[in-house]
């Protein structure tokens, strides 16, 4: 596609103009945007919905992102995408027209729409294994459940307790904390219990009969993934030189961890610590890997198509899918 075709290039896209709930959310006819230099311009197959994009659409966080004080304009979200290049700029060297890709474009954002530019540097080749919709599942959570992991220092043989296993996120962890050797448990609801031993947990517990951190079982590493519990019970179930990762969950958990974690360190023994993912092509390309060698599965909760992107980011900021939620934005020719 050439720059002067690009210039006339109309899109649908997911567009809003006011903070508030995923109601503002709209589908629009919009000019694509063109590719700078070190950009590629990507036709848009399909993009997941993460908890970053329910969080965009109210609150401090998009203000502080520079979305706009009062109101964005004309913002696209979407993270998470896969599809094909169609142009590139004129300083890009990994790719060329046709190259199918994936990856986190949260540095720009922009996914929920049939074209999107991004830089080179982000994106990597998808999976020859996947589908779109399965590729545009895996950038942000499976990156953000690899760092979580590193951070926690997981070695082989290690006992790893995952909060929160079943979501987005979790599904990822489990299978990686596997592929690293570790003997996993996975913490979820009743219903979730079955596809997670269906992804290789060795042991899952039900929070609603159960109480893992009353149990008597002690961890080398816990990721608290998402709800909440005081720090105090995840310390309990902690070995005397184990760590703790506060991935996500609720906002206390997360504050409570900030705040205490530095403290609770600086005595020696437990760490507590926290997780600040950040879009990473080399830590896409080692997950990619583990997918390519079977070790690795996107689990699908539910797919919309792209004028249902609402429906989608609600269903998300609920916090109860199982695994992730896709919209698909325009079949493959
Ligand atoms: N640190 C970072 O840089 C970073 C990066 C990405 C995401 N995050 C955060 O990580 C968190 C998880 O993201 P996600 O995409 O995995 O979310 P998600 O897909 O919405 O997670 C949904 C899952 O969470 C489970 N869940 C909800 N409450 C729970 C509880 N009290 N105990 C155990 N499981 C519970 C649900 O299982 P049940 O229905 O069985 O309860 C559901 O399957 C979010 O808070 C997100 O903002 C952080």
């Amino acid at each position: 596609m050439n720059a002067s075709t690009i210039k006339k290039l109309e899109m649908k896209a997911i567009v809003f103009n006011q903070y508030g709930t995923p109601d503002v959310l709209k589908l629009a006819n919009v000019p694509a945007p063109t590719p700078k230099d070190d950009q590629v311009l990507i036709r848009v197959f399909a993009a997941s919905v993460n908890s970053a994009d329910y969080r965009l659409l109210s609150g401090p966080i998009p203000r502080l992102m520079g979305f706009g004080l009062l109101r964005p304009k004309d913002k696209i979200m979407g993270a998470d995408i896969a599809g094909r290049i169609e142009a590139v700029g004129k300083n890009v060297t990994r790719f060329k027209p046709g190259d199918e890709v994936f990856g986190d474009i949260s540095t720009g954002f922009g996914g929920f729409a049939e074209y999107v530019c991004a830089r080179e540097s982000i994106l990597v080749k998808k999976p020859a294994n996947l589908t779109f919709e399965q590729a545009a599942a895996v950038p942000m959570a499976a990156v953000t459940a690899l760092q979580g992991l590193r951070k926690g220092g997981v070695q082989p043989g290690n006992r790893v307790a995952i909060v929160g296993a079943s979501g987005g996120v979790g599904t990822f962890m489990v299978q990686i904390a596997k592929s690293f050797g570790a003997e996993v448990t996975a913490i979820s609801s009743t219903k979730k219990m079955e596809g997670l031993r269906a992804l290789g947990a060795d042991h899952v517990i039900d929070y609603t009969r159960e109480d893992f951190t009353r149990s008597g079982q002690r961890y080398d590493l816990i990721l608290a993934v998402n709800g909440y519990r005081p720090l105090a019970d995840y310390r309990r179930a902690l070995k005397p030189q184990g760590t703790y990762v506060m991935v996500g969950g609720e906002g206390r958990q997360i504050f409570e961890s900030m705040v205490n974690g530095p403290l609770v360190s600086r005595r020696g023994g437990q760490t507590v610590t926290n997780l600040t993912a950040a879009p990473n092509a080399d830590d896409l390309s080692f997950v990619k890997d583990l997918i390519e060698a079977g070790k690795v599965t996107p689990v699908i909760d539910r797919t919309y198509p792209l004028e249902n992107t609402a429906e989608a980011v609600r269903y998300v900021g609920g916090a109860r899918a199982a695994g992730k939620v896709i919209i698909q934005i325009q079949e493959n020719p």
